[in-house]
């Protein structure tokens, strides 16, 4: 039988995914909130970014090779914090981790894994950060902190850009909730019995997850939070969910070791602003002070290079991952992330960069 004719690119990874994926999951990965704008306007304001190369600068030997936060990645990617990703396959999260491990990547683990932290952290030996949601009852978040710091993350990511769930129409319409025998082991029985539908899930047309937050999570969260958060924790912490300038400053101000410039993806508030529009802002506003990331819509090597450019030292990718997962398990998201590594190899070579050092912002026009 002749083998099947390898993946190109990312975008050929989702529909592999979809493929194979219920709906309830596909729809649940691949949405954005209301109207869907930002989601699409996410990858159009990076592809509309346009690059002044440099030639004649001897390209021959090359290193992705950088430092985020004193760890030493391979190339400046981490895998975004994604919850459910036993939904892609039996595997989830540690297979993820993986697959980051093997391309040189970090991971940031979602405070709604279906995999334990434990499990996650003793399937890989590279970076690994928790990322953080702040429930009502605080004594829950200290213990989360605590276990993450015991289990050996280096790093908490606080996700301020969802103090109430976005409206997610497709999870409403197909009454998305998580499979019974799926855990959430970072939450106890009574909170993953919500994400389940509750006990009379079957009557209950809404999105689980809606309910989940809404009962939960603390939509109170301020700056003050992050205050508390540093002295219950010696990890440094980073503030993902910044578009803006002086958000970004009031990250620094309050003790945050950085910033991910991030709006979840499209899934929070439809028609935000892009991150690549948003990133520049943030970047001169913290003026090298913390460590500076961003999300949404990365797709092309291309893409990571023009976030380097206007100032990330990384980026984070999403649903691509969780594309490779459900197309392959640990081996899809690898190739995933393979791809993209190559790709972005290429870019910076055909940019005339031989590190991300030599990355600067007067490559964009
Ligand atoms: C997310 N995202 C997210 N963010 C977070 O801080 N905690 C979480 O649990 C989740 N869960 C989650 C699930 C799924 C299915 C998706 C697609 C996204 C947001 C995520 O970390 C990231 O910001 C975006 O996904 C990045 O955009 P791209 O690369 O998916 O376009
Ligand atoms: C999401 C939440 C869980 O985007 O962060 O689905």
């Amino acid at each position: 039988m002749p083998s099947p004719t390898p993946l190109i690119n990312l975008h050929e990874f989702e529909a592999a995914a979809a493929a194979v994926l219920p709906r309830m999951v596909y729809d649940y990965y691949a949405g954005g909130a209301n109207d869907e704008i930002l989601l699409r306007a996410a990858r159009t304001a990076w592809s509309d970014l346009t690059l002044r190369y440099r030639v004649l600068r001897d390209v021959s030997a090359r290193s992705q090779r950088t430092t985020v936060l004193g760890h030493t990645v391979d190339w400046p990617v981490f895998v975004a914090p994604m919850a459910f990703q036993q939904l892609a396959h039996d595997d989830g999260e540690v297979a993820t981790a993986q697959a980051a491990q093997a391309t040189g990547a970090g991971m940031i683990l979602s405070t709604l894994s279906n995999r334990t932290i434990e499990a996650v952290r003793a399937g890989t030996t590279g970076p690994l950060w928790f990322q953080l949601y702040i429930y009502r009852d605080r004594g829950v978040t200290a213990a989360l902190v605590q276990r993450a710091e015991r289990a050996g993350c280096t790093a908490l990511v606080l996700t301020v850009d969802a103090p109430l769930l976005g409206r997610r129409e497709r999870d409403l319409l197909n009454g998305f909730r998580l499979p019974p025998d799926l855990a959430v082991p970072n939450l106890g029985v009574a909170l993953r019995d919500t994400l389940a539908g509750g006990p009379d899930a079957a009557q209950s047309p809404a999105s689980a997850l809606a309910q989940f937050f809404e009962q939960h999570w603390d939509p109170s969260i301020s700056w003050r939070d992050l205050a508390w958060l540093q002295s219950i924790t010696s990890l440094p912490i980073l503030v993902k969910g910044i578009v803006r300038g002086d958000d970004a400053l009031l990250a620094v101000e309050h003790g945050a070791a950085g910033v991910i410039v991030s709006n979840h993806g499209g899934r929070q508030l439809d028609t935000a602003v892009p991150t690549a529009r948003a990133l520049p802002e943030c970047a001169d506003a913290m003026a090298g002070r913390g460590v500076l990331m961003v999300d949404g819509g990365i797709r092309r090597g291309t893409d990571v290079l023009k976030a380097m450019a206007l100032g990330a030292q990384a980026v984070l990718l999403g649903r691509p991952v969780l594309w490779g997962l459900a197309a392959n398990g640990q081996h899809g998201a690898q190739q995933v992330m393979q791809l993209l590594k190559d790709e972005c190899d290429l870019a910076l070579a055909l940019a005339g960069c031989r590190t991300p050092a030599e990355v600067t912002r007067d490559l964009l026009e």
